[in-house]
């Protein structure tokens, strides 16, 4: 969607925030219409290559913003949020991991417009995927300028109820590193095999990403495509049944919950703090 005629505002403006805006600008966004406030004069500087206006003050970007985003760490989340209480009529789109909607409306206003999102890592090169969720008091317009903000550093999805914020954290939000954590196994096996480091771990690379846009096409389930590349009694079979006396399917599914339960109890912390 096209967000060109708004003015949105970045409270935090580290990898998140300048990887956004970089996301935006490419899509077409007026830089002038951008401003991120940081306390750190390195990081305003590299949003003032951008285009973009960098201030030291979180108010300047309050005032500059119709949209603003928090994108600082969840811990000085609280003390960014007292500053914004005086916007009570912009809407809020929060990147931090942690914050739920209820304590952000607890420390703005109760009628507050806010969308919480998920985005993760890839979204640094504009790979990324971001799972939003809205509460009551954002509208159709607003849902769809949030979306077009995420959407400038990736795919987005929607999801209609903020507890499922936690599964998506467990699944997008922490995945790349369960997924890098498999890459590092695989590159050391390709060593210990006799291959250099920088071949073991370009194959790696190479086979992870292939793999990835042939389940990203979605014409056969994962499933479906490792039984095809499983030929019985052959290298693949060899490997799937290490893998399976060693229950790394089971271990994958208990990582998953238990990342999923350290994001709710985060968000229960958060609430509670
Ligand atoms: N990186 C990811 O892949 C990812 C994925 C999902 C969600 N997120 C969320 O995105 C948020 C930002 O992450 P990030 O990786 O961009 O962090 P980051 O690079 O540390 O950026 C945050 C920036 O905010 C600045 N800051 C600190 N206090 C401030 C204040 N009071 N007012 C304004 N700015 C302040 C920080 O300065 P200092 O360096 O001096 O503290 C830093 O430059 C986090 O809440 C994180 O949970 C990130």
């Amino acid at each position: 969607m096209n967000n060109h005629d708004n003015r949105i505002s970045f409270l935090g403006g580290g990898n998140m925030a300048q990887c956004l805006l970089r996301g935006l600008i490419a899509a077409g966004h007026p830089p002038n219409q951008l401003t991120a406030s940081d306390p750190v004069s390195a990081c305003r500087k590299a949003i003032d290559s951008l285009g973009a206006n960098a201030v030291a003050s979180n108010q300047g970007a309050v005032d500059a913003g119709d949209v603003l985003v928090l994108a600082v760490k969840p811990q000085v989340l609280r003390q960014v949020l007292a500053e914004v209480r005086t916007a009570k009529d912009k809407l809020i789109v929060s990147i931090c991991a942690g914050a739920p909607v209820a304590a952000i409306a607890k420390a703005t206003s109760a009628d507050q417009p806010i969308i919480r999102s998920m985005p993760n890592t890839p979204a640094l090169l504009r790979a990324g995927i971001t799972a939003l969720y809205a509460n009551a008091n954002a509208n159709a317009t607003q849902r769809r300028l949030a979306d077009g903000i995420l959407s400038a550093v990736g795919k987005t999805v929607w999801v209609e109820d903020e507890a499922l914020l936690d599964a998506v954290t467990a699944v997008s939000g922490s995945g790349p590193a369960y997924f890098f954590h498999l890459m590092e196994a695989m590159t050391e096996a390709g060593e210990r095999l006799g291959l250099t480091a920088d071949l073991a771990a370009t194959l790696t690379a190479e086979t992870a990403l292939g793999a990835a846009l042939m389940a990203r096409q979605g014409t056969e389930a994962p499933a479906v495509l490792r039984r095809k590349v499983t030929s019985p009694g052959g290298t693949t079979e060899s490997a799937l049944r290490v893998m399976d006396a060693w229950r790394v399917k089971p271990a994958l599914l208990e990582a998953v919950a238990a990342a999923s339960r350290r994001s709710r109890e985060l968000a229960e912390e958060f609430a509670q703090a």
